[in-house]
């Protein structure tokens, strides 16, 4: 059986580095907030090309904390893209703000320019954009229309660590990044863990008040904080994988161009452009026959996974937020997506395996 993902497999690699790395953690005794926190936000700051990086809990609270920063008022419109995972209408939610839906490009499966200035409103101050998959959006156009509308970008670069538009790497274009390391993600924690990068010292200073209790000195409260800290553990294990994430990026990249060039016939497959450097956290096709493909492959011995099989606002948890935006784009992607085998453990052999069962589909 060739498995979607194997967390296990995929950080093998890297489990004598992990102990040595989680036996300072344990032996220094600073649990919360100590050096190993410090360095990961370092290093994961100079990685991304930006000036600062913030250690939260996960990726939600980082959307969550990066929105709340700039004092909206309640029911102001943040622009999301309507074919995300839950978690970004999620964040905009939870901040009392509303989330107004705009259609992807159906080629690379990003937020639609084209079709962001007709939703703009003037209750409209933040564009919330998604790297989905892996690969970086429109970000010339997007931050064009942001700057000729007055309004805050915050990238969603759960799905898109070290992926690159030109030379600039996924959150260092907008206000802020904001990055989930949930155990999948090309850069996986052992656990939940998420980081806000940012350029702007002000609103660096702002998040990392708020992830501490609004405090940056001991029981003095400047705001009205969350408790969502980095966690010094899992800090430890994320400085370890950076190291190695343009190797992991690299595999999947050579992964995806096997996928590329060998499948053959109705696939949809995921556009490639050259100023665009795509990490491939999902490599997805499209194809009428979705779940019966699905199906097929899995006779076949070959798992896979649909990211994601219901679109927002058609989830049960969004009725009467965001179930009146009609989006037939995000609905025909979620119909006819499939993701295929791509991890750091999936090797040469069992893709072109996969290319050559799916091309007798
Ligand atoms: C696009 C996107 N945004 C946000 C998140 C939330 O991240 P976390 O699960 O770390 O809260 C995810 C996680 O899967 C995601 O894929």
């Amino acid at each position: 059986m060739i498995e979607y993902e194997n967390l296990g497999k995929l950080n093998q690699p890297f489990f004598d580095e992990y102990t040595r790395e989680f036996n300072k953690v344990l032996h220094n005794g600073w649990y919360i907030l100590g050096k190993a926190v410090q360095q990961f936000e370092q290093d994961f700051a100079f990685y991304c090309n930006t000036s600062f990086c913030c250690g939260v809990a996960n990726g939600l609270d980082a959307l969550i904390i990066a929105l709340k920063s700039f004092d909206f008022d309640d029911g102001d419109e943040i622009i999301v893209p309507s074919n995300t995972y839950i978690a970004t209408i999620l964040s905009i939610v939870h901040c009392e703000l509303k989330p107004v839906l705009v259609e992807p490009d159906i080629t690379t499966y990003n937020i639609d320019p084209l079709r962001i200035e007709e939703k703009v409103t003037p209750k409209t101050k933040a564009i919330v954009v998604v790297h989905l998959y892996g690969k970086v959006c429109d970000m010339q156009s997007i931050l064009s229309i942001a700057n000729s509308k007055g309004l805050k970008v915050i990238e969603d670069c759960a799905q898109a660590h070290g992926a690159m538009f030109k030379d600039i790497k996924a959150g260092g274009f907008g206000d802020f990044g904001a990055f989930s390391f949930y155990p999948t993600k090309n850069l996986g924690a052992l656990g939940d863990a998420g980081a806000i990068t940012t350029s702007d010292k002000s609103l660096y200073k702002i998040v990392s008040t708020l992830r501490n209790y609004g405090s940056n000195q001991k029981y003095y409260n400047d705001l009205v904080g969350y408790n969502s800290r980095l966690d010094e553990v899992q800090a430890a294990f994320l400085s370890v994988k950076l190291k190695h994430l343009d190797l992991i990026n690299r595999h999947k990249r050579k992964l995806a161009e096997l996928y590329l060039q060998g499948l053959k016939g109705d696939f949809i497959k995921p556009a490639v452009h050259e100023d665009y450097y795509d990490v491939y956290h999902i490599f997805n096709v499209r194809h009428p026959k979705r779940n019966e493909l699905k199906e097929y492959l899995l006779q076949n011995g070959i798992k896979t996974e649909i990211h994601y099989p219901i679109a927002p606002n058609k989830q049960k948890a969004m009725c009467g937020i965001i179930d009146n935006q009609h989006t037939p784009i995000a609905e025909q992607i979620h119909n006819t997506t499939l993701s295929l085998p791509i991890s750091f453990f999936h090797t040469e052999s069992e893709i072109n395996y996969i290319i050559e069962i799916m091309n007798k589909f």
